[in-house]
């Protein structure tokens, strides 16, 4: 049997094989509410401009009502010998209401109709991870705010470098989050112009009002051109975009959270409903869900990657190629919003290990940059000099196996005769980090009030 759809000058049917690679109904079924969303729409749109009249617009809005309450209980059977949600919907409503169903497609295609379901269905996706990256940020600054003043070694190629407060570096992530946010917000702003109407390519000969479509959708306002409204999926790239930075973002602190565990760092613990057992070794408590939010990177890079090649050699306007576009956003927003749902556990539940973050803080003579700075502010040695003497002492540190602070005042004189005792009151670590009150820098005084604003601002 050919289409019922589409299948006037058809003979047979597809081919299993073609059925089959043609088919969407087996992803696209998660834009039915959008779909029937646009439609009604779509159909009072018409009723009100008289291209239908009230009554049948009414038929068909019931009708579409009653269609969205049989797939919301698992009622309505989808069937792939229609394709996609489009047409399994507008099948459902022929049932339901008889041949009027049919003056629904009126003005309209299935390219600007997908083009619709699919902006809302995204547009839903971006506030949905917007609320939860706001979720994200507050753990994270309610954790920087109890640690404000806990120290921690910082890293620079993975070497301890200077002393930091563990808030500082927790903020740190609330700042790219930030960045985060908008980067989706800008998306948004982009996407939310409303391509219903465009109809199959070159707009219609129906008097339709799209600016009011567009409004009852909570578009901004119609897309400017009909070719583009059904050929762009910008929406999607850039969404996509945003989705893999963020995701990138939460595989580092994933990866840090690794390191952090490990009984060799041990700075924090996480509860156990974040850990996992081993089922050969009984000591083991596994970070699966850091490493797991640090694993699903590649599949959100991955959708990003695969739509920019599908789009990349496509001539204006729709071809079937843009079927493409969905599973992989689909998947990727969905295992975004996994991995911020599991990274504001972690983060909520985790404890920190105060005295291991404070011991590892002064090691490897982290507090040479302090010295190095006491020497250019007390004895007014050019900085390039300072670093040269400095070198000289922790070279002494090493080869007698202690820290800087177990130098006695003759060792250091040696280097640098006018070195004197109050040196030592800059080589502690909490010494370290509270002298660092330039704006944005580690102290304790600026973090504690940043956490604060944050948490202010956020909470608001
Ligand atoms: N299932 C299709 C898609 O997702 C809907 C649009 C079909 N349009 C067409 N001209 N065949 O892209």
């Amino acid at each position: 049997m050919s289409n019922k759809m589409w299948g006037g000058r058809f003979s047979s049917g597809p081919d299993e094989i073609m059925e089959e690679i043609n088919a969407s109904i087996g992803f696209d079924y998660r834009l039915a509410a959008q779909d029937i969303r646009a439609s009604k729409a779509h159909v009072s749109m018409l009723g009100a401009t008289g291209i239908l009249s009230g009554e049948t617009a009414e038929t068909i809005s019931e009708g579409l009502d009653q269609v969205m309450a049989e797939i919301e209980s698992g009622q309505l059977q989808f069937t792939r010998a229609l394709e996609d949600i489009h047409m399994n919907v507008e099948a459902r409503l022929a049932q339901l209401i008889g041949a009027d169903a049919g003056r629904l497609h009126t003005a309209r295609s299935r390219n600007d109709q997908v083009a619709v379901d699919f902006r809302l269905w995204v547009r839903d996706g971006v506030d949905q991870i917007d609320a939860q990256l706001k979720q994200l940020q507050v753990a994270l600054a309610e954790k920087a705010l109890t640690h404000a003043a806990t120290v921690m070694p910082g890293f620079t190629h993975m070497q301890s470098a200077q002393p930091v407060t563990f808030g500082h570096h927790l903020l740190a992530y609330v700042e790219m989050l930030n960045r985060d946010r908008g980067r989706f917000a800008d998306a948004r702003r982009r996407l939310n112009e409303c391509p219903l109407g465009a109809a199959a390519l070159a707009g219609t000969s129906f008097p339709i009002d799209r600016h009011k479509t567009a409004a009852d959708l909570g578009f901004d306002r119609p897309t400017g051109n009909s070719l583009d409204s059904v050929s762009d999926r910008d929406f999607v790239l850039e969404t996509l975009a945003a989705a893999s930075i963020c995701a990138v973002h939460l595989s580092r602190l994933a990866e840090e959270i690794v390191l952090w565990v490990t009984p060799q760092f041990a700075f924090v613990r996480l509860s156990d409903k974040f850990t996992t057992g081993s089922s050969i070794m009984p000591q083991k408590r596994n970070p699966d869900a850091a490493e797991l939010v640090r694993g699903k990177t590649g599949r959100v890079i991955g959708a990003l990657q695969a739509l920019l090649i599908v789009m990349k050699g496509l001539p204006l306007t729709y071809s079937k190629d843009m079927q493409e576009d969905k599973e992989g956003a689909f998947d990727a927003i969905q295992s975004l919003s996994l991995c911020l749902a599991a990274m504001s556990g972690m983060i909520k539940d985790m404890t920190v290990n105060e005295d291991a973050m404070r011991k590892s803080a002064g090691a490897g003579y982290s507090t040479a940059t302090d010295l190095a700075d006491w020497l250019v502010r007390v004895i007014g040695l050019p900085f390039r000099e300072a670093h040269h003497v400095t070198g000289a002492i922790v070279k002494i540190a090493s080869e007698s196996g202690c820290d800087l602070h177990e130098l006695t005042l003759g060792q250091m004189q040696a280097v640098e005769p006018r070195v004197t005792n109050e040196i030592f009151s800059v080589l502690g670590v909490d010494e370290s980090v509270a002298s660092r009150v330039s704006y944005g820098g580690t102290s304790p005084a600026l973090v504690t009030p940043r956490a604060q604003w944050w948490v202010s601002k956020l909470k608001s």
